[in-house]
Parts: C-alpha cells; structure tokens; sequence
C-alpha cells in the first residue's frame, strides 16, 4: 500500500469545492478552429477530469479580438457560450471543475489590429514576434483604453461563468498584457500607471477589482504570476513577492506562480528540450520559418529541465503570504507531490505531465504509477500547432 497523498484531498475555494488540489495548468490546446471550441477540444478536457485532476484550466479565452497573439485562439464572447457550456457540462460529468484563463497579448502578437492601427501595450515596445507580420512596434495605451481592457476582462468574466466555469484565471504571467504592466523594462510608463511597483500594479489591481464585482463573491479568482520574467529589466522575485501580496490584499483566491517571457525566454518556463526542429516544420509562414532556422539556435534559449524547478522561488511567496498557493513546473509525479504538501504549497498545477498521461492522479493514487512518463522533450509545444496539443510519445513514430 503506498500512503495517501495530502494533495488527493479537497480545498475549498470560496464557493467552490475541488475535490483535490491538482490542477492541470493551462496549456494552449490549438483546438479552437476558427476561434471555436471543438468536440476535440471538449473531449480533452472530459479526459483531464476523468483522470482525476480537481480543476482543468481551459487555455487562452482572449477578452477582445485585438487580444488575441495569433487568429486560431478564442475570444470569449456570447456565440461561444453554447460550446463552452458543452465543455464545461462535460467536465462536471466527470466530477471536475473548470476554469479559463482570460488574457490579451498586448504588443505579442502577429495579428493587425481590427482598427489597423499598432497592437496597444504599456509602452512603446519591439514586437520581434510579429516584426515579419509588419507590426514590429507597439503603442502605448492610452487611459481610456486601459479602462476599456480592465472592462473586457470583467465581461469576459462574468460570460464564462455564464457558461458553467466554476472559476477564471487571469493570465499576469508570461509576458503577457498584465505581465507586461508589471515588468519594469517594459512598462516605462510616466504617468500613474507605470513607474514605482505601485503603478505598475495598478492595471492588473483594477482587472482584479472588476473581475470580483463581475463575478460575485462565490466565484474564485485565480491568478497566474511570474515569480522571475526571466530576462534583463525584467519582473524578479523580490518585486513578484509584493505582487502576490497585493493580490492576496485584493481578494485572489489561488495564485500560481510560473515565470519566463514567453515572446523572449519561451523555454524559462518550461526547461528541457527545445525542438526547434518541429517548430520550424510547424510554422506556417515562410519568413518566420526562415527566421527560425537562422535566428533560432540563438534567440530561443535553452534551460535545463530540473523537478520542480521554480520551488526555491515559489518559497520566497510561500513565506510573504498566506493565502493559497499552486506550484507549477517540473511537477511529475507522487514524490513531488509531497513535497509540495511538506513546503506548504495548497496546490500544484501540472502541464506537460498531464498531456503525456491524463490519468496520471487516477493512476498514482490507486498506487499503479509513481510519475508520468514525461521527458520534458517539449515536442508537445510544436505538436499544438499541428493538430492539437498532445504528447509525441502517443504518435506512431513517436
Ligand atoms: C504545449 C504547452 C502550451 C502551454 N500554453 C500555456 C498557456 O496557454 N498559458 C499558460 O499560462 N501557460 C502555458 N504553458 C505553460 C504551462 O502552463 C506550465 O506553466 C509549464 O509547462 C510548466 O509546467 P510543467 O513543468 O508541469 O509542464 C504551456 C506549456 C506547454 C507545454
């Protein structure tokens, strides 16, 4: 008999029972053709929550079109009610629950805005993503726009709980619109929005505000957080821990605590293989690709794979706050799990082991397996563009 794992057990988050604290972290599935939730896409996450995880987070629900980084993803609008209730009636069937991660590029995006104008940011920024798309600059947000995000971010909210889901993650990490508010060498903004930690919080402070009169006080907030951005004047532990604290004052009720850039430092947060092979032969268009085998091998930087490779960070949070906490990266199996616990961590959300073996909590809690069999390869980063994401040891030349 092996012994139970502390994190098989529920926790309540407001409203909301999970009847265990594994998360699977949000993994854009490239199931949304035309921007549409898919059978397949449903059928993923009905996998993920009859393997056992407590809450499934459904990857990238853009707040408004020009928030979108490239066409295919979803923009979390009333026609997409009906499929997304689909999914999240599907997940509830399997005694999961759901959540969405809502976010906006910003300046990290291939896609023109819908009024032609440059994809807005904190500031006027190199877009080198979308540099071959003709959109190499951003634009500073004006106030007005800032006040029309912290407004999308509310409707979207309060559309997804429409549509079932028991929770919403707002994306602040990874480079991301609020992340982008939040690092220091990208928001070089003059005014109250930018400057001193304080202004910098300020946008993602108000999304947060909005989002809780939005949703009510039943539903919980989560929040994705970078614990380090990973590159020069970027977001660094000593500033992320005064940002879970501000969002624990503000009523988030889960922080998960990631980091790395991903339009800079992609593979920060991931570690282990980087298979610019497959991501060449993935890329649609043909400067990018060229641009990728050139310029590649030595803009995409490599890290190492480690378990549980953000715990020593993830400590530095544990020990400033209180409230609930979900460690991400590098989580593959039982031991980690209980470490975890051991550290104190509420919770840990787990990606690519989930997407190499969906059953795994299933699995390791009747004792048949003790980690997933993923090695951090990352060719499932490649394969999510081609078809959907999944795990390369699943395909016949795998
Ligand atoms: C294929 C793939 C797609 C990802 N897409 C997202 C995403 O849409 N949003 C996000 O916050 N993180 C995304 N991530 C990062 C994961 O949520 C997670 O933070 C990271 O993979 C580290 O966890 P792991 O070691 O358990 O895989 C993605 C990771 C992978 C492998």
């Amino acid at each position: 008999m092996t012994p139970p794992m502390h994190l098989v057990t529920p926790i309540r988050l407001r409203g909301l029972e999970l009847r265990n604290r594994v998360i699977k972290s949000a993994t854009f599935e490239g199931m949304t053709p035309g921007g549409a939730p898919s059978k397949a896409l449903i059928d993923h996450h009905r996998q993920l929550a009859a393997g056992g995880v407590g809450l499934t987070t459904v990857a990238y629900g853009a707040v408004e079109p020009d928030g979108r980084s490239f066409a295919e993803q979803m923009v979390v609008s009333p026609e997409l009610c009906g499929g997304l209730r689909a999914l999240t009636e599907a997940v509830h069937a399997e005694g999961g629950a759901a959540s969405i991660q809502l976010t906006h590029c910003g300046f990290f995006t291939k896609l023109g805005r819908a009024d032609g104008g440059r994809p807005r940011a904190p500031s006027r920024v190199f877009n080198a993503y979308g540099a071959l798309s003709g959109i190499p600059f951003s634009q500073a947000m004006t106030e007005a726009e800032i006040m029309t995000l912290v407004g999308a971010f509310a409707r979207a909210s309060d559309l997804a709980v429409g549509a079932g889901f028991d929770a919403v993650e707002l994306h602040m990490g990874h480079g991301y619109l609020l992340s982008q508010f939040l690092t220091p060498g990208i928001n070089r903004r003059r005014d109250r929005w930018g400057g001193s930690l304080e202004n910098r919080l300020r946008a993602p402070l108000a999304v947060v505000a909005a989002v809780r009169e939005a949703v009510g006080e039943d539903v919980p907030i989560i929040a994705k957080i970078n614990l380090s951005d990973g590159l020069r004047g970027g977001l660094e532990i000593d500033e992320a821990t005064q940002v879970a604290a501000a969002l624990e004052r503000a009523g988030v009720d889960l922080l998960v605590l990631s980091g790395g850039y991903t339009s800079k430092t992609p593979f920060f947060l991931l570690r282990g293989g980087r298979p610019l092979r497959d991501m060449i032969a993935v890329e649609k268009s043909r400067p990018q690709r060229l641009a990728l085998r050139l310029f590649g091998p030595l803009y995409v930087r490599r890290y190492d794979f480690q378990e549980m490779f953000l715990r020593d960070l993830a400590l530095r949070v544990r020990r400033a706050v209180t409230m609930p906490l979900a460690l991400v990266g590098g989580v593959v199996g039982r031991e980690n799990l209980a470490v975890a616990a051991a550290d104190g961590f509420e919770c840990v959300a787990m990606a690519r082991a989930l997407i190499a073996d969906p059953d795994l909590v299933v699995r390791m809690t009747r004792g048949e397996l003790e980690r997933s069999r993923c090695d951090a390869c990352n060719r499932c980063v490649a394969l999510m563009d081609a078809g959907g994401v999944r795990c390369v040891l699943d395909e016949p030349t795998g």
